[in-house]
């Protein structure tokens, strides 16, 4: 893996360098569900300049053949991919799997309130033993699960799992529940800084880099706040689970 300094991070977000071989594979202009078409070039260029042996993502899908097709033009590597939806992904990782010098593995996991000891989180269940097994990771890729789950879990799973130097990459920043997750992580863990935090890109990006420091803090205010949202979601589950119940009967 090659360092990336911020002003490195900083001129790949603005570059224009594409290549052929992404530009073919990039999701279909204004798709609801895939990442934006900016923020695969992005992350193609940074797959590229910075040579990960080993990438996760969470919520596979059009990006995982990104990162695919990426990881190959670097000359190979590892990528793990963590889903909840088999039907949403398997399209691409249909397309995927012919990809040269690629090894790549995809978890499909049920998506559960878990305990944690950051609080009581939605979370991707059965994948922590494959993510342990599979890492040490130089990026992280975080686009699930879908937002009103929450996203601070994927990373409290992969945080041991980093390499120093290890970038950490969440879509949609643009929204206030990502925004919190990310001043969550931010205090949990010291090693953690944050490169960059663009409103205007895609639908918004943020980019963390661990610095090696693998202490970590425990806030009761952060316990107390994703919790909390966790309980709100779970009971918001439970009423329209009621809702379709009734409309059953
Ligand atoms: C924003 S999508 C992006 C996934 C992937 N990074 C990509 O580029 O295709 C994130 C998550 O939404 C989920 N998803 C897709 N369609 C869905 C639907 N109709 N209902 C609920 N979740 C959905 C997928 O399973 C995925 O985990």
């Amino acid at each position: 893996m090659i360092l990336m300094p911020d002003d490195c991070l900083s001129s790949l977000l603005n570059d224009e360098a594409r290549y052929l071989q992404i530009e073919e594979v990039l999701p279909a202009e204004g798709s609801a569900w895939p990442i934006s078409r900016e923020l695969a070039r992005f992350l193609a260029r940074v797959v590229v300049t910075m040579k990960p042996t080993s990438v996760l993502e969470f919520g596979a899908g059009q990006s995982s053949l990104i990162f695919a097709c990426s990881l190959s033009l670097a000359g190979g590597g590892r990528l793990t991919s963590v889903d909840h939806l088999i039907e949403y992904c398997s399209e691409a990782w249909e397309k995927l799997k012919a990809t040269e010098s690629i090894d790549a593995s995809l978890v499909i996991s049920r998506l559960r309130p878990i305990l944690m000891r950051e609080g009581l989180l939605y979370g991707y269940s059965d994948a922590a033993p494959t993510i342990a097994a599979r890492g040490p990771y130089d990026l992280v890729f975080i686009d699930g699960p879908p937002s009103r789950y929450g996203r601070d879990a994927p990373l409290h799973i992969a945080y041991p799992y980093l390499n120093t130097g290890a970038l950490v990459v969440l879509d949609d920043a643009v929204r206030p529940e990502e925004a919190m997750t990310v001043d969550r992580w931010l205090r949990r863990y010291p090693g953690l800084e944050l490169v960059c935090f663009d409103l205007k890109f895609g639908r918004g990006v943020a980019v963390l880099r661990h610095n090696g420091d693998k202490n970590v803090r425990l806030s009761p205010r952060s316990i107390a706040s994703a919790t909390s949202i966790c309980v709100t979601r779970m009971a918001k589950d439970v009423f329209r689970s009621l809702i379709k119940i009734e409309a059953c009967l």
